[in-house]
């Protein structure tokens, strides 16, 4: 299919000259699949805002104009894609979106304070909670017959049993790839409501709902649950420019803003300016660009669930409605804990290893699949033929 994109530009060769640690991490000695960027070129609206800073030589200290102008695509975006209402005064900018949690716990929980999130978890959530002295409250999903679902009663007890002060959820969620639906959401809500929670809801993977597939945006879900909402968004995922750092914070409520900013702004650090410029082109001008991202990804998924049927020992694989993150149950291959390690012996494929996102990761490992056709072929041959040469499944 042609798009007009030619998002499959880059060899392996252009892939592994590039800075990022996708590549760089394991040398030549890998395929990169696992830190969340896409192997793809950024989209052309995008280049070229930044390019007209560096042609320009303008890279002085950013304008408040542009800050302004991220809050309002920000919030236009949000509205137009998710109906979610949000002022864009209530909206803030930060470098990106696991600072944001990090000041969010600051922000809306004390040290000690229970906070509960669904598991496997995306693993800087473990860190934040770990790291800023508060507790962390896992409950985890459960395996349905296609894909992973919230046990509401099981969540509800973490949350009383725990006595949490806020919820931490990622939604779509990373490493599934689920979108939760309407359904779950209220469920998830009715319970953070009644247990006085604030929600820190990471919804960084929203442009990255397949197609087939929608994104609930938890702040949409009624006035009540916006109030005690707060999300977080970036365009680094959907758009490819992790590297740029730009992020935003947006509350349902001005008193969760305002307790959020409470933190020394010169604390919070801030944002660079090739940073802001993109996140507003991508945001306002790159959708055309998105959607062939996103029809690319869908036959990547699927490509990647044939795999799965025919190689992962039975184990029933769980295809993910959004982002590029396919979650993979490797246990029946007795591979150990972290079945990423023998993979990047043994198939010579670098995967994320699935005990990073929690216990229930033992024996899973996450793959990245936003990258070219032929790439991605590569690294499926070279698991399946490892798989098949090295240990046998036990089924
Ligand atoms: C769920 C989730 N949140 C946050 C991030 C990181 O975002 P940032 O680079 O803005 O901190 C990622 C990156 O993969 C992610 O998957």
């Amino acid at each position: 299919m042609s798009t007009g994109f030619d998002l499959e530009r880059y060899s392996r060769a252009d892939l592994e000259r590039r800075s990022g640690t996708k590549w760089r991490r394991h040398g030549g000695s890998a395929i990169g699949a696992w830190v969340a960027d896409m192997d793809y070129p950024v989209a052309p609206e995008v280049t070229s805002a930044i390019r007209a800073l560096l042609d320009a030589d303008d890279l002085g200290y950013p304008d408040q104009s542009l800050d302004a102008g991220v809050r309002d695509a920000f919030s236009e975006r949000a509205h137009k894609r998710y109906a979610m209402v949000v002022d864009p005064s209530d909206v803030v900018v930060v470098s990106d979106v696991v600072q944001a949690i990090y000041l969010s716990l600051f922000a809306f929980t004390e040290p000690g304070d229970g906070v509960a999130f669904l598991t496997p978890a995306y693993p800087p959530f473990f860190g934040a909670v770990a790291e800023t002295g508060r507790t962390a409250l896992c409950c985890p999903l459960v395996r349905g017959v296609s894909r992973y679902e919230v046990d509401l009663d099981a969540l509800g007890s973490v949350v009383r049993e725990g006595r949490a002060r806020a919820l931490l959820l990622c939604n779509p969620h990373n490493p599934t790839g689920r979108s939760f639906s309407r359904a779950e959401l209220d469920g998830i809500a009715a319970i953070a409501l009644d247990a006085g929670l604030v929600i820190v809801s990471d919804e960084i993977h929203a442009d990255l709902t397949l197609p087939g597939a929608a994104h609930v945006a938890v702040a949409s879900l009624g006035p009540e649950v916006a109030r005690r909402t707060v999300t977080l968004f970036s365009a680094s995922k959907a758009f490819n420019v992790a590297g740029l750092r730009c992020a935003v914070a947006a509350f349902g409520d001005p008193e969760l803003r305002e307790r959020f900013e409470r933190f020394p702004a010169h604390g919070r650090g801030s944002v660079s300016v090739t940073g802001m410029v993109a996140a507003v082109a991508a945001w306002e001008r790159a959708d055309r660009w998105l959607d062939a991202v996103l029809a690319l990804l869908a036959d990547n998924r699927d490509l990647v669930s044939d795999f799965a049927a025919g190689h992962l020992g039975g184990a029933p694989f769980a295809a993910p409605e959004a982002t590029y993150l396919a979650w993979l149950d490797l246990r029946a291959y007795d591979l150990g804990e972290d079945p990423a390690a023998w993979l990047r012996t043994h198939a010579r494929v670098a995967l994320s290893p699935g005990p990073d996102f929690g216990t229930e990761g033992r024996g899973h490992a996450r793959l990245n699949f936003a990258t070219s056709r032929s790439v991605l072929e590569e690294m499926l041959d070279r698991i399946a033929s490892a798989l098949a040469h090295g240990r046998s499944a036990s089924v």
